[in-house]
């Protein structure tokens, strides 16, 4: 069965949507994006992704839609209803017929798509990660879909069995997973990498801070060096379509991860508590 799909106004089978070839979204990687979570056919901060698709455009000079996102991913939730996913938005700078790098005084009109996907509940049990160089631009904290560094090393993850890459940048810190934001749990303490230009602000990762933060646990966002993580009690990743999880080996190395009586586990139990009230 084919899915319903938003695209410039309309809902229709996605094997009918349609972009340009001369679209810069195609050509360039211009243009941005956002997903949504889905949990039980809900949106899960919903007005903290709106914020940072609004951010991401801004930043880049492209025209925002004048469209209701919410009723687009209400729509689409009715008419392509899910467990547990998310919903995907994209917004490109548009048709450009006489392609060129820049586009200024062109006058484009973006291109909007946007789509429900389907995922599987995360289970809660340990990952398995890689490190792997930081390969991507200086300007993370747009959620472009320039995303060639994160495909390139999610990819070496999955040649090596494991479910994510961890990104290490030259001077040998973590900036943050392939599609994740990180944190580590080491003498009473949690620690994530702070906000800058090289990484992602993940709405994931601010919930998680909040709630640990309702947990009375000190969260510290601090530069986390590589041989942190092994030395770290806990490793968690956080995104939109996995909200916590452990990690339970890095580069093959065995970080002894138990999940009965860890910080991750309590988190999670509060985590989920907290996700249930926020949805809507
Ligand atoms: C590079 C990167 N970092 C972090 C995240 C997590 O962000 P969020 O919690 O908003 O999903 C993502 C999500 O796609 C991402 O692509």
């Amino acid at each position: 069965m084919s899915s319903k799909v938003y695209i410039n106004g309309d809902f229709i089978d996605s094997e009918l949507a349609k972009i340009s070839v001369f679209d810069r979204g195609f050509l360039f990687s211009d243009s941005v994006y956002e997903v949504v979570h889905v949990d039980t056919n809900k949106l899960f901060l919903f007005e903290e992704h709106l914020i940072r698709l609004r951010r991401s455009l801004c930043e880049l000079k492209i025209q925002e839609p004048q469209v209701d996102f919410l009723k687009i991913c209400k729509e689409l939730l009715l008419l392509n209803p899910i467990d547990y996913g998310g919903i995907y938005i994209q917004v490109t700078r548009g048709e450009q017929k006489q392609r060129s790098h820049f586009w200024n005084n062109k006058n484009l009109t973006p291109n909007l798509i946007a789509f429900a996907q389907a995922g599987m509940r995360p289970e809660s049990k340990a990952l398995k990660a890689i490190t792997y160089p930081d390969l991507r631009w200086g300007r993370c904290d747009i959620k472009s879909t320039s995303l060639l560094a994160n495909v390139l090393a999610r990819e070496e993850a999955a040649l090596k069995s494991a479910d994510e890459a961890l990104l290490i940048n030259l001077e040998g810190f973590v900036n943050e997973g392939s599609s994740t934001n990180v944190f580590i749990f080491k003498k009473g303490k949690v620690y994530t990498p702070p906000l800058s230009e090289n990484i992602l602000a993940g709405v994931t990762r601010n919930f998680c801070i909040e709630t640990l933060k309702e947990m009375g646990i000190i969260c510290l966002e601090q530069k986390i060096l590589k041989e942190d993580l092994f030395l770290a009690e806990e490793v968690w990743i956080t995104s939109s379509t996995k909200d916590v999880l452990p990690i339970g080996y890095i580069d093959d190395q065995d970080l002894n991860f138990k999940a009965p009586n860890s910080l991750w586990e309590k988190l999670y139990e509060k985590f989920k508590q907290r996700k249930i009230k926020a949805l809507n």
